[in-house]
């Protein structure tokens, strides 16, 4: 059998393979079905390509059946490892996307994703449904928090290095798993931030801001794409002809693997229900170019009913079967189908929690300090004052490891067999940080102060139309005047109090956006009764995603942002209160006063009435790029060496950056362009550059910037990606906000260069 022979080519093995294949067996190629329901059937009967969500038990079971079958075809093994290997127990679990994004760093993201494919591929995977390229910009929208944040060209570097940490050397590197660019495309613009809701997105809207990160990894050889669950403009994006055809596989010449979302095929018949039944879905989602059908169990009847009702043609299947084999032999499979291995599971298994610490020091962002930070004037050699500080520590996740990690990890809800969550005693919390690490002769108490929510069944019943089981809804916790008083009192007798506030997994998450961005429960009135104590209060926002904050939190004596960092976030936050590490990550979102200011992301197109509401600013309380040190940094003598360019050349520009305090710092300095008139309107200002350096104390740095005058493009009216000649300004500073940027103009001309 020439399909088996390793020496032939891989088009030849295809062809050949593909020959010997039933109509079933082509139609069962282009399933996934999750492993947990039912594995036997699935191969044997069902004849499935890929599985998701298995133990290493279930990838050693599957493997098994696929030997009884009569063409022997491996599986594709797939899953959701996306901050780390999420559903293994043990595994090295990284703060959530956004808060990677905070770290500014395409090389921690890069090594993060190496790391978590070498844990993966050991327990059998060939595939993670990573990265997240969303442009994240309603910050109601549940899943905030698998993204990189809102901006296109920041998303797009680090998505790019996600990419190349995942695939590694290439797929024929036994420790390379497959990335996954998802949601292809504009999953994020939600309505009123509803999950999934149709996506009010023009073509051009696309181009301009949402198909940029996708474009790159398409170019760069990301392994697969997962289409996202919504509409637009009426389209699913499964059936969306304009959008896989023209764009992704005609303009990009992307010939990777398409994946649809959980269930989109039957979506659009029970949810969106723009199709009859199974059979015509099957057929849309065939003629559509997708190649492997998520979670559809009705696919396989669906289809082969289509073909013989001549709603379709069995050679249709013919091309996404030969991409899903294509991938399969590339990877080896068929030579060595990558069991997994005990030796390397118990070698590797959560054995990168070093580099872990190092990205999350990286992640947290301070976002306000009049000077009680570092406490007791920490530095790596311990405090400079001499007295020993009683801290109290209070909140309601200050001591919670499981919310920690995040969404998509242990108990997060995703996979029945971790509802114990990950090993506790691979994860720090604050609590423990602070208790580890204080200096001797400290002490540190913890009362909660008060709860976040309590549950209720959804009204509408436990289970979807599809059997998936709805989220309980949550209720706000009442304020426990018990529980209240115990911190209150705790912060009176204490030098410094730490207030450990935020989200839970409750609040964050596919179907479960916030229609509010409050601080829920009895929290706002716990910071409200610490800060009237008069002791100095730190607060910590460990946050999924940007939180609206009450006076007592924006008036605090400092304030620390963390998303939900993973196992090392309470040391890591340890670290960085106690001085031990200098606060180094910048915002990726910003961070709204009010729910009603959304959008509040910073590369708005220009052009409105004003710059406010009536009854409330515009501004927004932290800005994209925003994000303190323990020093203070200054930016001068913005000098643009290139002041004529044409499209083809580079503009080039020096900066200088003074760290003008007394602590060393890594600073990220930001280079945005404006084009000062356009053919069509645009957004004000757009991120295109950024550089990070250490500075000294007293250090000054001239830094080189340097950018492809090519991107400084807009996409016009009639929806062309284009440099338009005419005057920019180059914006250089520490964030997106106007006032933070130095400004100097260069002209882009046509013709010759300069
Ligand atoms: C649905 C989610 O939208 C997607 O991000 C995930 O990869 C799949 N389920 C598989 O778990």
């Amino acid at each position: 059998m020439d399909y088996l022979d390793p020496a032939l080519p891989v088009a030849d093995r295809v062809a050949d393979l593909l020959a010997r294949m039933t109509l079933a067996e082509k139609v069962g190629q282009m399933m996934q079905l999750s492993a947990p329901d039912g594995l036997k059937e699935q191969v044997l009967e069902k004849h499935v390509g890929s599985i998701l969500h298995p133990t290493p038990e279930l990838v050693a079971e599957a493997h098994d059946l696929t030997e009884q079958t009569r063409l022997r075809i491996p599986l594709l093994v797939g899953e959701d490892a996306i901050h780390g290997h999420s559903f293994c127990d043990g595994a090295t679990i990284f703060p959530t996307q956004l808060g990677m994004a905070a770290t500014w760093s395409p090389g921690l993201v890069e090594r993060m994703a190496r790391a978590t494919a070498v844990e993966a591929a050991a327990t059998g995977l060939h595939w993670t449904f990573s990265p997240v390229l969303c442009v994240a910009r309603d910050l109601r929208w549940g899943r905030v928090n698998e993204t990189f944040g809102e901006d296109p060209f920041l998303i797009g570097e680090l998505g790019s290095a996600a990419v190349r940490g995942y695939q590694g050397n290439g797929l024929a590197d036994p420790t390379a798993v497959l990335a996954t660019a998802k949601h292809f495309a504009g999953y994020s613009e939600t309505q009123g931030g509803r999950d999934a809701s149709e996506a009010d997105l023009s073509p051009r809207k696309l181009r301009s801001w949402f198909l940029p990160p996708f474009e790159r990894v398409a170019r760069e050889g990301c392994g697969t794409f997962m289409l996202g669950y919504q509409t637009i403009d009426g389209v699913p994006i499964t059936v969306n002809d304009w959008l896989l055809t023209d764009v992704l596989r005609g303009e990009w010449g992307y010939t990777g693997m398409l994946v649809t979302d959980w269930d989109n095929v039957g979506r659009m018949v029970w949810e969106q229900q723009v199709q009859p039944d199974h059979v015509h879905a099957s057929a849309a989602a065939v003629r559509a170019g997708n190649d492997m059908i998520m979670t559809t169990a009705g696919f396989f009847e669906g289809a082969q009913e289509a073909v013989a009702r001549g709603l379709i043609a069995e050679s249709d299947l013919d091309a996404a079967v030969s991409r899903i084999l294509a991938l399969k032999f590339e990877l080896g499979l068929f030579e060595d189908p990558r069991r997994p291995d005990p030796a390397t599971m118990a070698a590797v298994i959560g054995s990168h929690q070093d580099l872990n610490l190092e990205l999350t020091r990286r992640s947290l962002v301070l976002l306000r300090n009049s000077g009680v930070l570092p406490l007791g004037g920490g530095t790596t050699d311990g405090p400079a004052d001499d007295r020993p500080l009683r801290v109290a520590v209070v909140g309601p996740l200050a001591d919670d490891p499981q919310t920690q990690l995040g969404d998509w990890a242990g108990s997060s809800g995703q996979v029945a067999w971790m509802a114990h969550g990950q090993p506790r005693d691979m994860i720090t919390t604050v609590l423990d940080g602070l208790r580890d690490g204080v200096p001797a002769g400290w002490t540190v108490t913890y009362s909660p102060g008060s709860a976040i929510l309590t549950h209720e069944d959804d009204p509408e019943g436990p289970y979807f139309p599809d059997g998936q089981p709805r989220p309980q809804v949550v209720a706000p916790a009442p304020v426990d005047p018990e529980q209240l008083a115990a911190a209150v009192s705790a912060a009176r007798e204490a030098d410094v109090v730490v207030a450990v506030v935020g989200d839970r997994i409750e609040l964050v998450g596919e179907g479960t956006s916030t229609a509010t961005l409050e601080l829920l429960g009895g929290q706002v009135a716990l910071l409200e009764a610490v800060a009237a104590t008069g002791t100095p209060l730190v607060v910590v926002l460990q946050a999924s995603k940007p939180m609206v904050l009450p006076p007592a939190a924006l008036g605090a004596d400092a304030l620390v942002w963390t998303a939900h960092p993973g196992m090392t976030g309470g040391r890591a936050l340890a670290d960085l209160l106690l001085g031990r590490i200098e606060p180094s990550g910048r915002l990726p979102i910003s961070f709204a006063r009010h729910v009603g200011q959304q959008p509040i992301y910073y590369n708005q197109v220009r052009g409105q009435h004003g710059v406010r509401y009536a009854d409330l600013t515009q501004d927004p309380a932290f800005a994209f790029g925003e994000g303190l040190s323990y020093t203070t940094v200054e930016y001068a003598d913005l000098v643009v060496d290139t002041p004529e360019v044409t499209a083809a050349d580079a503009v080039r520009a020096h900066v200088t950056v003074t760290n003008t305090g007394a602590r060393p710092a890594l600073e990220t300095v930001q280079v945005y362009v404006r084009d000062l008139v356009t053919s069509a309107s645009w957004a004000d200002r757009e991120l295109k550059a950024f550089t990070q350096v250490e500075l000294a104390p007293g250090a000054s740095v001239r830094v080189p910037l340097t950018l492809p005058a090519a991107d400084c493009s807009i996409v016009d009216a009639a929806g062309r990606r284009v440099v338009e000649p005419g005057g920019f300004e180059l914006l250089v500073g520490p964030s997106s906000r106007p006032r933070d940027l130095l400004r100097a103009g260069f002209q882009v001309v046509t013709g010759a260069a300069s």
